[in-house]
């Protein structure tokens, strides 16, 4: 039975969504078209970054990610950049977050996040969650200057808790996260909470979970 908990950060304990949720009607009736780009593009930019040999730091990739969304969706007003990215810096965590977290530390369990945000945002994110002090490691690909899914970030986890890949079960609601770390051995868990088909067939999850709340019966 695995025992160290390992979680992506944005989409997974962080609701990525949540920074328009908070500007709906200010932003319009493409603000959910909006976001998805936003989110995409940010997505994107890692990977891109990565495959060419460069880095810049999430935090960046965000704003630029944002500024792209804007120009794509000229509807939502372009004077909701600052607040958005405000809000993005202290973004909700999902109602079954903390939750979970508190959950697996009563059961004896380490806990972690390892993310591509910047460790100023990781911050800013889990202060504002009330939930760094469920979490035993909040570890950034920053150190690497690399993105997920490098094999090298996922080595981070066995470096940080001293332990052999099968030790770590890695929770994330991104596919392709779950694909690279059932890759480097770790049991991974995969949360579809907006039901999405299954993909990346040849890496598949440990268990497919509805959300954070049934992580209990998964341990
Ligand atoms: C992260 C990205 C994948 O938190 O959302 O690492």
């Amino acid at each position: 039975m695995s025992s160290i908990y390992v979680f992506d950060a944005y989409g997974t304990l962080f609701d990525v969504h949540a920074a328009i949720g908070r500007f709906r009607a200010q932003a319009g009736p493409e603000a959910d078209r909006m976001s998805d780009i936003w989110r995409t593009k940010q997505l994107e930019y890692t990977w891109t970054l990565t495959l060419a040999g460069h880095y810049a730091e999430f935090w960046v990739l965000t704003e630029r990610a944002l500024d792209y969304a804007l120009a794509r969706v000229p509807s939502v007003p372009k004077s909701l950049k600052a607040s958005l990215l405000d809000a993005y810096f202290k973004l909700d965590a999902f109602p079954d977050a903390r939750a979970a977290l508190k959950g697996l530390k009563a059961a004896g369990h380490m806990t972690g996040i390892l993310s591509n945000g910047s460790p100023a945002m990781l911050k800013g994110a889990v202060d504002n969650a009330g939930i760094g002090g469920d979490l035993d490691g909040v570890l950034s690909v920053d150190v690497l200057k690399m993105f997920k899914p490098r094999p090298e970030v996922y080595a981070l986890v066995t470096a940080h808790y001293n332990c052999a890949p099968r030790d770590v079960t890695f929770v994330s609601s991104n596919r392709w996260d779950v694909m690279a770390s059932v890759s480097v051995g770790f049991r991974g868990l995969w949360v579809n909470r907006s039901k999405m088909p299954d993909e990346y067939l040849d890496f598949a999850p440990a268990q497919i979970l509805a959300d954070l709340g049934s992580l209990a019966a998964a341990q």
